[in-house]
């Protein structure tokens, strides 16, 4: 399976930040590169590097219609976005987005032919009180519940440990790689067919740390929030990913 590495950019950059990053990426051969940017930026990143792939970070659960300030599936799609990310935990956690919310987005976006990036993950407390899987099958069970067992196996996941966000503290590649495997069981156990499932791994992944993590079972690609906004960094952590067995 060609791992993923997606960088979420999250409410950063500008005309002019975006241009000069675009100018130094490098599309890294071996691994399949896409950049999730805020929706206005859509427009700009028509021009970009080929072989780089385009996201979003949020999509409407609503097709059209009358919802203020929200941004369709189909609109993604004539931007020629092939990701989106949904669930992400700044949105469940500071927008008040539930699980049921988080797969009814999953479902528009697959329905508009994108690919949704799930992600799930527990906090602190969560995993201190030895809830890591509990909070994860919930989160994964509300999508399952929306888009059915044939759709689970379409989408990307994405583990993200709350804890580990923006934080400098990434997860061990062995407390990835428990999480990551106890993820694809919980789809298999569910009918899902779990190996077909890119299981991306987010928090706090920097060149540095990119090849222990990537290297661990399971791994199916990353998620990159700070570090995708330094092209150095990026394509540091996509040759990582590339060369990973
Ligand atoms: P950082 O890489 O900045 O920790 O962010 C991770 C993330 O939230 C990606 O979606």
């Amino acid at each position: 399976m060609l791992r993923l590495v997606a960088g979420n950019w999250k409410m950063n950059g500008s005309l002019a930040a975006n241009r000069a990053l675009l100018d130094q990426l490098v599309v890294v051969p071996g691994v399949e590169m896409a950049v999730c940017v805020p929706y206005p930026y859509l427009a700009q990143l028509q021009d970009r590097p080929s072989g780089l792939q385009l996201g979003a970070q949020d999509v409407s659960e609503h097709e059209a219609g009358a919802y203020t300030g929200e941004v369709s599936a189909a609109m993604l799609g004539e931007f020629g976005c092939r990701y989106v990310i949904v669930g992400h935990s700044e949105r469940r956690a500071l927008f008040g987005e539930a699980d049921l919310v988080v797969g009814r987005k999953a479902r528009a976006a697959q329905a508009a032919g994108m690919v949704p990036i799930v992600c799930v993950g527990e906090t602190l407390d969560e995993r201190d009180g030895g809830q890591v899987m509990a909070v994860i099958g919930r989160q994964l069970a509300a999508v399952l519940d929306v888009v059915g067992v044939e759709a689970m196996a379409r989408l990307v996941l994405a583990y993200e440990p709350v804890w580990a966000i923006g934080t400098g503290r990434s997860a061990t590649a062995g407390q990835v790689a428990e999480v990551h495997g106890g993820i694809r069981a919980w789809l298999r156990a569910h009918g899902v067919d779990a190996k077909r499932v890119r299981i991306l791994y987010g928090g706090s992944v920097k060149p540095d740390n990119a090849a222990a993590i990537f290297a661990a079972v399971d791994v199916d690609g990353g998620l990159i929030g700070g570090a995708s906004l330094v092209a150095e960094d990026f394509m540091a952590i996509c040759r990582a990913a590339a060369d990973a067995v």
